[in-house]
């Protein structure tokens, strides 16, 4: 758990691994990506890692013909134009469209067996149709840690979930309003959102929209005036229970039932965290694959304890999921490794790998599941969402 004890940033840029010396973002990150290639392919991406090593299938005969010439698959994902947004006929049914490895992939290189690798996943995820839960699921997904992908997360295993024939609800409890843009809401300031539930009472269903891109998915959106509500929910009566109060009125007034509810905390630990432990069962807590990952975890596992032991006894940690995984960095296999050895079974199989699919796509008003279901990074939510979905109610009931 404690990262001092891992090695530091130097030995690992020491090995040639291109992994910037400061903290990786979007593009930076692309750009380590495509200086790691001269390591030549990972032979160990066979569970969806490193999906900015391939493009996206349906962008395949572009990316074949990049390959052999830059060696460098996250180039050609960033240089490849958005083929699949266009010709991909798997928009209403991700899972169910296995691609053709491209004719130009002679039949044994890496990027034909990448290419069958996925195709087979996606045969594997169609034919397992998600069971529902037998009664709500309340997910709340946490990390005081900014930027490790609790947004990404949250808004992406949503939108898989409601592709896969689900309904689900995403609260957005960021004042950033992040997650509500990615579901394509309208979160202005002075409009109704989450805000008016927790601090004017009004009921969650006044506040709820459904977002373009999916019937079954449905927001409650975060609009600015949210930052106020940290301080404005102190001295009020009940003031941890706001949420959970909302929510339940809202699942008992009969309608189509949900199948799960997210709530896309904040990053810090205030009141608004607090109503969301409150209002859930479970936690889910991405991690980034990155050196700073595990710090302040433990502070994360104590608070969650603290809300068990006198706000909400029901209260598990249920899944962790490792986010901006990259399977060619020591780096990112050391965190991985730890991670499991802490947490066992309760860290999801699928790692998310870094993907430009998934960070660009909220500019779209969407999530990587609709903007390109061909890619690798939807791919992966959706493997992540199967996998919640399939969680046992028993496990989850022992913790
Ligand atoms: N798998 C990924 N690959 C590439 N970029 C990602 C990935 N997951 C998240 N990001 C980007 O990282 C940034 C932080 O992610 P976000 O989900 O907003 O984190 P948080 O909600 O924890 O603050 C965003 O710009 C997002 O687009
Ligand atoms: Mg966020």
């Amino acid at each position: 758990m404690n990262a001092g004890t891992r090695s530091t940033p130097a030995p690992v840029v020491a090995t040639g691994l291109g992994w910037p010396e400061a903290e990786p973002s979007g593009p930076a990150s692309a750009a380590a990506g495509i200086r790691a290639t001269d390591l030549g392919w990972p032979d160990d991406d066979a569970t969806g890692d490193a999906a900015d090593q391939l493009p996206a299938v349906p962008r395949e005969t572009q990316a074949a013909q990049a390959a052999p010439t830059t060696g460098a698959p996250a180039a050609a994902e960033e240089q490849t134009p958005r083929v699949s947004r266009e010709t991909g006929p798997a928009k209403a049914d991700a899972a169910a469209a296995p691609p053709a490895p491209p004719a130009s992939a002679g039949l044994d290189s890496p990027l034909a067996s990448k290419l069958r690798d996925e195709a087979r996943r996606r045969k594997e995820l169609a034919a397992l149709p998600l069971p529902r839960p037998a009664t709500t699921r309340v997910i709340t997904v946490a990390n005081q840690k900014g930027g490790v992908g609790k947004t990404t997360t949250t808004v992406n295993v949503a939108a898989a979930l409601a592709t896969q024939g689900l309904r689900v609800l995403v609260v957005d409890m960021d004042p950033q309003g992040n997650a509500s843009t990615a579901l394509g809401i309208s979160h202005q300031s002075g409009q109704h959102g989450i805000y008016d539930v927790l601090i004017e009472d009004m009921p969650l269903g006044e506040v709820v929209q459904t977002s373009p891109t999916s019937p079954r998915l449905l927001c409650a959106p975060a609009t600015i005036d949210l930052a106020g509500a940290e301080i404005e929910l102190v001295p009020m009566e009940q003031r941890e229970f706001r949420l959970r109060r909302a929510i339940r009125a809202y699942l008992e007034q009969g309608g189509d039932r949900l199948d799960y509810v997210f709530l896309d905390c904040p990053p810090s630990l205030g009141l608004l965290t607090v109503n969301a432990f409150v209002a859930a069962a479970e936690v889910l807590i991405p991690i980034q694959c990155e050196y700073y990952a595990l710090e302040g975890l433990s502070q994360l596992v104590t608070n969650i304890g603290l809300v068990q032991d006198h706000l909400n006894p029901q209260l598990q940690v249920s899944t962790i999921l490792l986010t901006m995984h990259d399977a060619r960095t020591n780096l990112s296999r050391e965190v991985a490794a730890e991670v499991r050895e802490h947490f066992g079974d309760k860290v999801l199989r699928t790692t998310i790998p870094r993907s430009v699919r998934i960070s660009e796509a909220p500019s779209h008003g969407e999530t990587v599941i609709t903007y390109d279901p061909g890619s690798t990074g939807a791919l992966c939510y959706l493997e992540a969402a199967a996998e919640i979905a399939s969680q046992d109610d028993r496990e989850r009931d022992r913790g």
